[in-house]
């Protein structure tokens, strides 16, 4: 999701590259620096900007923030000019003056390397760093993420200011993690710049090795597209026709490589100077794959700003269930406080949801959860983006939600810290699948991101906890697997699925799976590609229904669900494995829709289109009993969340109010409110927006 705009215009540059220099650059951004989980309390505070209001203000900011409970503030993020006002020469005497006075009040750092936004005269005196639009045109420098990942120059210089932190920050106490760049791929996901293209033909050559390979795998005699050197080969500029898919995938992969190998400078020098620290990132956007990229780091981070969604319930949660996912362990660095904007505004959050929707972040696994940001900024790109504080630095609605919010997770934070979201359901996740749909996208409904918001819906709703995994991912804990649209497929990741169903789970693939292989091409086996004794069931033919979007087909289930069927449908030929359902209409009526098979100790179920909420419902409520999946709580209103963290031997129950009316739930006996600190009642009622965090032990067995 690109939601900021970049300004566009044109910045004239002479750019130019050695491959000598490139060569060293992916050498040394090789970084398989080791994680050492660095992050063991929970972080609850603000991200803070000392350097856009009077010193002054500062210790007054920090007493306020200390009676709100804040423990940790994020800064210096977009403080490089103030920290190199020359090119060499560092000056970090502000912030130094800044972390104090907030250390005085018992408030930690997480510091913010700078190198989302470069100084004037880095950008003016060394144009080759910038990064290029598609049209060949440099981004223009006022703005910020007008910086290219490939380019020699710039990684040089990012590296430096980076070591310069680390050096100075060396024996500071105050500081106890840092958040490398910010949010990467937003604003910039691309990069069409000289660098970017001699490091695609390097990364090319490395995976490949010769030219005829990379001319096979890529089928490139399609069209007379052979290359004969590697300097022909491009990276994916307008063209008069559309490109090969090979090219799309790879230049996305590469995209995402370039990323985690910029990052992982950054991880080296920081854990060289800093090796008691956490690393963090923060944000979520295209073209990278975050579970290769989040493995150097001690936790993800995420920025959550609900009022992106019109009804941010099902999909925020998703969201967090993705992030949750990538290796393991999450903080909230920005969370929505206020009205929000830039050029637009976002409606403004009601009284209590902010402090409703920081919850859900924490009950959904959040190990840490910041404000952005303290006080709304009076001047600058930022100023329509409130924070807790109005720009007349007055406390009013907001700063006394904020405080209670604060108070609350003093009790709460300590208590849940490192608990997990034990999970029976898991939902795979490739983002290489999701690659390929960004270029072959069907048609303009397919929706592959929403298929995911509905599967955390229908578990959501049904009372399971759910995660979403990699393909790499153990699946041995769970009881129920979903794999949605694995376009491409491959024998380690086949054999995996297989394994999970012989060993006694249940898979539930969807259309459009297992039809590629790796380099995003077809071949000449069935489909599903290397799963057709699984699932007992080849592919025969299919229907892609155009815009604009109906009902088009249903799906009927031989327990009498349907499913509205919108866009694509697949006739399947069962080999071994059992009809389940059928399709209601059109020339293929009848036909096989949905399949099982047993296999092993579990079994293998073909859905035969894309998984919306309709499809989620009824695959789940089918196939929950049979697995023996147990829902946290049962009875609850529509309108409250469940969801349940564990910590040895303790379950913490978060029951979330989402509706604007009071609502009663009857959680049973055996509970104690954490806040209150005191046996739960049995019929509790949550007023609107309003939480409960109730624990119990697991009974022994
Ligand atoms: C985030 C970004 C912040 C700030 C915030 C509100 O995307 O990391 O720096 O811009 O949005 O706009």
């Amino acid at each position: 999701m690109i939601w900021k705009s970049l300004s566009r215009s044109v910045l004239s540059s002479s750019r130019y590259l050695s491959i000598a220099v490139v060569i060293a650059i992916l050498k040394s951004g090789a970084g398989n620096a080791q994680t050492t989980n660095h992050y063991d309390s929970f972080c609850f505070g603000v991200c803070y900007y000392p350097e856009q209001w009077p010193e002054s203000y500062w210790e007054e900011d920090a007493r306020r923030m200390q009676e709100c409970g804040v423990n940790t503030v994020r800064l210096g993020e977009f403080g490089w000019a103030l920290m190199e006002p020359r090119e060499g020469q560092y000056d970090f005497r502000l912030f130094d003056r800044a972390i104090a006075t907030l250390g005085r009040h018992g408030i930690k750092t997480i510091f913010g390397t700078p190198t989302a936004a470069p100084p004037k005269w880095l950008t003016h005196q060394y144009p080759e760093v910038l990064n290029v639009l598609e049209t060949g045109q440099p981004v223009n420098d006022q703005s910020r993420r007008q910086i290219s990942y490939n380019s020699p120059v710039y990684r040089r210089f990012s590296r430096e200011i980076v070591e310069a932190l680390a050096r100075h920050y060396r024996d500071n106490t105050n500081i106890i993690g840092w958040q490398i760049d910010n949010e990467m791929n937003n604003e910039n996901p691309e990069d069409f710049s000289d660098s970017s293209r001699a490091a695609f033909r390097l990364w090319l050559q490395k995976k490949y090795g010769t030219l005829d390979a990379l001319n096979a795998r890529w089928g490139t005699v399609v069209w007379s597209q052979i290359y004969s050197d590697w300097g022909q080969i491009d990276l994916p500029f307008p063209t008069p026709a559309w490109h090969n898919p090979a090219l799309m995938l790879d230049y996305k992969r590469f995209i995402s490589d370039s990323a985690t190998d910029y990052l992982n400078d950054q991880v080296d020098i920081l854990r060289r100077y800093r090796p008691d620290d956490f690393l963090t990132h923060n944000g979520v956007f295209q073209n990278i794959n975050y579970y290769t990229f989040s493995r150097p780091l001690d936790l993800h981070a995420y920025d959550n700003y609900p009022t992106f969604k019109d009804s941010p319930r099902y999909p925020t949660g998703a969201m967090l269930t993705l992030v949750r996912g990538f290796n393991g362990r999450f903080m909230i660095m920005e969370q929505l406080t206020g009205p929000a904007g830039q050029t637009y505004l976002l409606r403004t959050p009601r009284p209590g949801e902010m402090r409703l929707w920081a919850m859900q972040a924490v009950a959904q696994g959040a190990d840490g959860l910041l404000h952005f940001r303290w006080r709304s900024a009076e001047r600058g790109a930022e100023e329509y983006w409130y924070g807790v504080l109005d720009h007349d630095n007055v406390p009013r609605a907001r700063f006394a939600e904020f405080k209670q919010e604060g108070q609350e997770l003093q009790k709460i934070g300590p208590q849940i810290v490192g608990s997990k979201i034990v999970s029976q359901i898991a939902v795979i996740k490739d983002f290489e699948d999701e690659w390929v749909f960004d270029y072959q996208f069907l048609t303009k409904e397919v929706n592959v991101g929403a298929v995911y918001d509905a599967l955390f819906q229908a578990a959501s709703e049904q009372r399971y906890n759910i995660d979403f995994v990699g393909p790499t991912a153990d699946l041995g804990g769970y009881k129920l697997v979903f794999a949605p649209q694995l376009a491409l497929m491959d024998d380690k990741l086949a054999a995996r699925l297989a394994r999970f169903v012989k060993q006694g789970g249940t898979l539930i693939m969807s259309a459009h799976s297992a039809i590629k292989d790796r380099d995003n091409a077809f071949t000449a086996d069935p489909i599903p590609l290397g799963l057709t004794n699984l699932f007992g069931v080849e592919l025969d033919s299919f229907q892609t229904y155009q815009p604009p979007s109906g009902t088009n087909n249903t799906l009927r289930f031989d327990d009498g669900c349907t499913v509205p069927v919108q866009v694509f449908a697949e006739v399947l030929h069962p080999t071994t494995a059992q009809i389940v359902g059928r399709w209601q209409r059109d020339y293929f009526k009848d036909s096989p829709a949905a399949t099982e098979q047993p296999f092993g100790k579990g079994k293998a179920v073909y859905y035969g289109s894309l998984f919306n909420l309709d499809a989620a419902r009824c695959l789940l409520k089918r196939y929950a009993g049979e697995t023996g999946l147990k829902p946290l709580l049962s009875d609850v209103p529509e309108q409250v969340e469940v969801t349940c963290r564990t910590k040895g031997e303790t379950d913490f129950y978060f029951l979330l109010n989402h509706g604007d009316s009071p609502v009663t739930v009857d959680v049973g006996d055996g509970f104690i409110d954490v806040l209150a600190g005191e046996a739960a009642a049995a019929s509790l009622t949550l007023a609107p927006f309003d939480y409960r965090v109730l624990k119990r032990e697991r009974p022994a067995g």
